[in-house]
């Protein structure tokens, strides 16, 4: 595979406010982008899904440009994230699994032996040229607005592929991890290498930084996830910086015990949820990582608050912009993906308001 120069090089982004941030600079202005800014929440979203799947609307180029830029044109974020899903290299791959709507992705044939892990297919960059392809179509629309590439991280991969399905405990996938450590290994360095040839796909395409979900991340112990995930998600942050420089975003629900871990695996920036305030992420930062420079965190603001009312949102928004500010850098989003039926005028007069405020 052959990788280009990291796009900030090729377009003029250089004082983009998210890539700014993200390095730790001072941007001119705040910047916010919100997970799942590209889906149901919009009725134009709805309108062109109409009728075509999921996942194939991930591998149709001309759908995943059109589907990513809406948020931006809407609301006027400061950055774009392709519209995929992280388990769609397993399914380009060959694994046979879907999305179902109001549930999630569905494993055909769950993975919990160490045959099932032998017999996981791995991922061909060629599988995900429509991603690539979508994301040079984006690289001409969007302009100077940062176009954020992802992945899923190993442990939420696995544990998809290990229930068969969403689960609220886990408890196959830690079974599995805990009396079969070395099956357990061997499916994470898998799909390791999964993700990183899907990552460095979108790179080579010229996305402006990553995000590498583990959104369940949090259901583990800080003992477990050092043990078991923190390794195979460290390589893959080196993978990355390997090939591109690139700020790279880790996110995960429920992680406050294991932020530091998190930006021990390579982060640049650390997604932070809403259950703990952002100046204790940043002191739980720094406190794991002291000769680092500052933290840089992504967040917090909780998703459902966005019913709230006005006056609640304002207020909320003003406290976490405030205390972000103890931060070395701070991207403003949400603590999880906007919920579908979020009212998206309240997402665009947040973006106003952040925007309107002293970073
Ligand atoms: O943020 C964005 O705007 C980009 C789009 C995006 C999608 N999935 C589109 C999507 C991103 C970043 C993802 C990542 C993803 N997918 C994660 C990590 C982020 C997180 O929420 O923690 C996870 C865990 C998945 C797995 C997954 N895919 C779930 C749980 C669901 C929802 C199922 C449902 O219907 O409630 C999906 C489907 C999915 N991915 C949708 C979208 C817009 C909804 C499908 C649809 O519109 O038909």
């Amino acid at each position: 595979m052959t990788h280009s120069a990291p796009v900030s090089a090729r377009r003029d982004l250089a004082d983009a406010p998210l890539l700014v941030a993200a390095r730790g600079g001072r941007p001119a202005r705040t910047p916010v982008w919100f997970m799942r800014q590209a889906g149901r929440s919009l009725p134009e979203y709805r309108q062109v899904r109409e009728g075509v799947p999921m996942l194939q609307a991930c591998l149709t180029p001309e759908l995943v440009r059109e589907i990513t830029a809406q948020p931006v044109r809407r609301h006027g974020v400061d950055a774009a994230i392709l519209f995929s899903d992280i388990v769609l290299p397993l399914y380009a791959a060959g694994v046979g699994l879907d999305i179902v709507a109001g549930t999630g992705p569905v494993v055909a044939d769950p993975v919990r032996t160490a045959a099932d892990v032998e017999r996981l297919p791995s991922l061909d960059p060629e599988q995900v040229a429509p991603v690539a392809e979508a994301v040079r179509l984006l690289l001409d629309e969007l302009d100077r607005t940062p176009l954020i590439g992802f992945a899923g991280a190993p442990f939420t991969l696995a544990s998809y592929l290990v229930e068969g399905g969403p689960s609220r405990n886990h408890e196959r996938t830690k079974a599995l991890m805990h009396s079969e450590p070395r099956t357990w290994h061997a499916l994470l360095e898998k799909l390791a290498d999964t993700t990183l040839t899907f990552l460095r796909a979108q790179l080579a395409a010229g996305v402006d930084a990553i995000q590498l979900f583990d959104s369940w991340a949090g259901a583990l112990s800080l003992r477990d996830y050092q043990e078991f995930v923190l390794p195979h998600s460290r390589r893959i942050f080196a993978g990355v910086a390997e090939v591109a420089d690139v700020p790279k975003i880790h996110f995960g629900v429920g992680t406050g015990e294991l932020l530091g871990s998190m930006r021990q695996a390579g982060a640049d920036v650390v997604g932070v949820d809403w259950r703990i305030p952002l100046d204790t992420a940043v002191r739980r930062l720094e406190g794991a990582m002291p000769d680092a420079p500052p933290p840089v965190v992504q967040g917090n603001l909780d998703p459902a608050l966005l019913f709230a009312g006005w006056d609640a949102i304002e207020a909320e928004v003003r406290r976490i912009v405030a205390e972000g500010r103890a931060a070395g850098g701070h991207i403003v989003n949400l603590g999880h993906g906007v919920l579908p039926t979020t009212d998206p005028e309240v997402l665009t007069r947040v973006v106003e308001l952040v925007h309107s405020l002293e970073g």
